[in-house]
């Protein structure tokens, strides 16, 4: 099969088009023939290895995985023996970001409890827009955000995959919503139910007296002390990426300042959750949660999908549509 492989970290010009064995499900897995995957500031990290963590999980000198991809929509080509849920022929949708990715090829095995049924409203590339930027943004504003209906939640960083996401979601909880993004972006915060939109090129919302029960961060640095002012008493502030330096800020400082302040500060780590799925499967069918495509590319323009994600200013998913062109 075709994949796009990389054997050393670096830049998306380390990757390449190749022919790779196909590979064989497991008892517990299913081999997905995959029709559509996205990009994610995961497969950024794990290419360049811009965060030193990245060598010491997945290869000191180079990358054991060698195929990137952690969002897949695609059909069932076969089961493994243990397989209860699909079938053949089943279109499904999910991410295999802790299965060894390989989503940026013809066919991937994944085990059946990161896939579900992809929604039948979706096409594949607005599936594979999905899985792994709206877990983090549900699992950010439920799981460690404890979102209520009524409260204040801000979104930070609200225009790239997590945020149009957690626009969203947050939504849906029954949120009043502000999204933070910039001045081309804040129509499209509107339209994805933003109840105010600030814009972060001509306004610091750390620095308008306003307060939020909840903030998200998908984007955007602003040091914990200015988070602080722009939380309500017992707000919760959830960061879900940045560099190695402000993940060490919000776990020492910010652990300090929860226990002594009375508001939280917390970073997201994803965790596999056999809920999140079939609740996303649901909002998207029900119309309550739409992926936002940004740009759309071939298997082979993966590496020039990769350096446009890199300049950080996607405006939601870039979706890759896999062609199958031969197979081994
Ligand atoms: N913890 C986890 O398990 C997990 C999982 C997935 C993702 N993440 C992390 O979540 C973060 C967000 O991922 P993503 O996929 O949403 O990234 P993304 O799609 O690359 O985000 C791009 C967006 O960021 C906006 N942005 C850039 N600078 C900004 C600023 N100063 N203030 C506000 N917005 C700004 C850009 O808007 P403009 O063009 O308008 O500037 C653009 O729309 C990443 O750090 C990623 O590593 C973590």
């Amino acid at each position: 099969m075709k994949a796009i492989v990389y054997t050393k970290y670096g830049s998306p010009d380390v990757l390449q088009l190749k022919d790779v064995e196909k590979p064989a499900p497991r008892e517990n897995e299913v081999l997905v023939k995959v029709q559509a995957t996205s990009v994610n500031a995961a497969d950024w990290h794990l290419l360049t290895a811009d965060i030193f963590l990245v060598r010491l999980n997945m290869g000191l000198l180079k990358p054991k995985n060698t195929i990137l991809g952690c969002d897949i929509a695609g059909q069932v080509e076969a089961v493994g023996r243990d397989v209860r849920q699909f079938k053949p022929g089943d279109a499904v949708f999910g991410e295999v970001l802790g299965h060894n990715l390989g989503g940026f090829a013809e066919y991937v095995t994944a085990p059946e409890s990161v896939l579900a049924l992809k929604p039948a409203n979706l096409s594949f590339e607005e599936a594979a827009a999905v899985p792994l930027a709206a877990k983090t943004a549900l699992q950010g504003l439920h799981d460690l955000g404890q979102i209520q209906s009524g409260q204040k939640v801000l979104i930070n960083g609200a225009s790239g995959g997590v945020g149009t996401f957690a626009v969203q979601i947050a939504k849906y909880f029954g949120a009043e919503v502000t999204a933070v993004c910039s001045t081309h972006n804040l129509d499209m915060a509107r339209t994805l139910g933003a109840d105010h939109v600030i814009d972060y090129s001509k306004e610091d919302f750390t620095q308008n007296g306003q307060q939020y029960d909840l903030i998200l961060a998908a984007n955007g640095y602003h040091p914990i002390s200015d988070y602080k002012r722009a939380l309500s008493p017992r707000g919760i502030y959830v960061m879900t990426g940045g560099s190695l330096a402000q993940l060490f800020e919000v776990m020492l400082q910010g652990s300090r300042m929860s226990k002594r302040d009375g508001q939280q500060y917390r970073t997201l780590t994803l965790k596999p959750n056999p809920k999140d799925l079939p609740l996303l499967k649901e909002l998207l069918e029900t119309g309550k949660v739409v992926p936002v495509i940004d740009k759309r590319y071939s298997l082979s323009e993966v590496p020039e999908a990769l350096r446009y994600f890199g300049e950080g200013h996607a405006r939601g998913k870039e979706v890759i549509t896999v062609e199958q062109m031969n197979v081994n």
